[in-house]
């Protein structure tokens, strides 16, 4: 744990955690809250401890010198429902004061079909069966957090993608079917990358449903932008990364990894944390895709995914 000034301060830190935040668009979002929310405590969901330390004593400097916020990582293996599990456990035993804010940032885009320990496909596990299951487990804690600081509703962000949506970028899909979920019919990383981010599409607005008479939690999802530096083309071949960091980072609809970082912290923010069931982009609130929104498509994959993850008594 990285601290600047002591712990003198009365009122209780306000807990925010992220998964991922040691590098990308979480890195840079997580500059923001350090910088600028005084009296947080940030926590990073994080797979390698060597990487996640270096991420931490990185974001140090953007402690302000009399701030008391205070970062650290834990963690946490996405492609691991037990790891997910364990994790939240740890949290939830910390934090009795509960959760302020829960930033699902952390993905990858996986070009071979690989299955987990789990038996799911990498790319629907970590991007959305691990921060689904991460969700459910912290809602507890995102309900008590709402006591502890009552001036505003506890958040649950999502970090989307435009992806999800038919027609945007290159590449086919979506084409979210349960008999390829697992990849098993046709294997495309993107199309699977484009599935997994449609699913967390879909559970954000049944989440949002269910909590539309609670005062307590919202959520929303984001999408950061299209930023072709950051390190989630880092299973592609060696062309395409350079075509990435070379090329594409020029042309006019790609954005920072710093613009992307701002983009999320704008969304747990102000009146846009207010908002329950938005989606937001670069511009300020915008549109999921219209299956996103399908009530029906909705149910189907919240049951799948509570199933999956094992949360029966979740189910719609
Ligand atoms: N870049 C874009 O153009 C873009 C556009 C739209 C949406 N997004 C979304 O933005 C989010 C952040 O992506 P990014 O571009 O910042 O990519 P990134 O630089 O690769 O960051 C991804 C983060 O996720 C973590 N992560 C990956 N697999 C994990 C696992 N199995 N368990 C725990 N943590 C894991 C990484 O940890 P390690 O450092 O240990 O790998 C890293 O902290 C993702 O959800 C992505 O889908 C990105």
């Amino acid at each position: 744990m990285a601290t600047h000034a002591s712990e003198t301060s009365v009122p209780p830190k306000k807990v925010i955690v992220m998964t991922g935040g040691n590098v990308g668009i979480g890195f840079e979002c997580a500059k923001l809250i350090l910088a600028s929310i005084p009296n947080v405590h940030l926590i990073l969901g994080c797979r390698d401890p060597q990487r996640a330390k270096k991420g931490v004593n990185n974001l140090v400097p953007f402690i302000p010198a009399d701030s008391t916020s205070i970062v650290e990582h834990r963690p946490l293996e996405l492609a691991s429902f037990h790891s997910v599990r364990q994790f939240a456990e740890d949290i939830t035993k910390s934090f009795p004061q509960g959760i302020h804010t829960l930033i699902l940032n952390a993905g990858l885009m996986v070009f071979s079909r690989k299955m987990t320990g789990d038996n799911f496909e990498t790319n629907v596990q970590v991007n959305h069966l691990s921060q689904f299951l991460l969700t459910q487990l912290l809602l507890p804690s995102l309900r008590i957090g709402h006591k502890t600081w009552p001036e505003e509703p506890s958040c649950i962000l999502f970090v989307s993608s435009t992806l999800h949506k038919p027609g945007v970028g290159r590449g086919k899909g979506p084409e979210l079917t349960i008999e390829n979920i697992d990849g098993s019919v046709e294997f495309d990383g993107m199309l699977i990358y484009r599935n997994s981010k449609l699913c967390q599409a879909l559970c954000m607005h049944a989440l949002a449903a269910s909590l539309k008479d609670d005062p307590d939690v919202n959520v929303n999802a984001v999408c950061p932008g299209f930023i072709p530096t950051t390190d989630l083309k880092r299973d592609s071949g060696l062309a395409t990364r350079m075509l990435m960091d070379n090329v594409l980072s020029r042309i006019s609809a790609a954005s920072t990894v710093q613009e992307g970082g701002a983009c999320v912290f704008e969304a747990m923010s102000g009146e846009k944390r207010s908002k329950n069931g938005a989606y937001f982009s670069k511009g300020g609130e915008d549109e999921s895709s219209e299956e996103s929104k399908d009530p029906a498509k909705q149910k189907f994959w919240w049951n799948w995914s509570c199933e999956a993850v094992g949360l029966e008594n979740s189910k719609m």
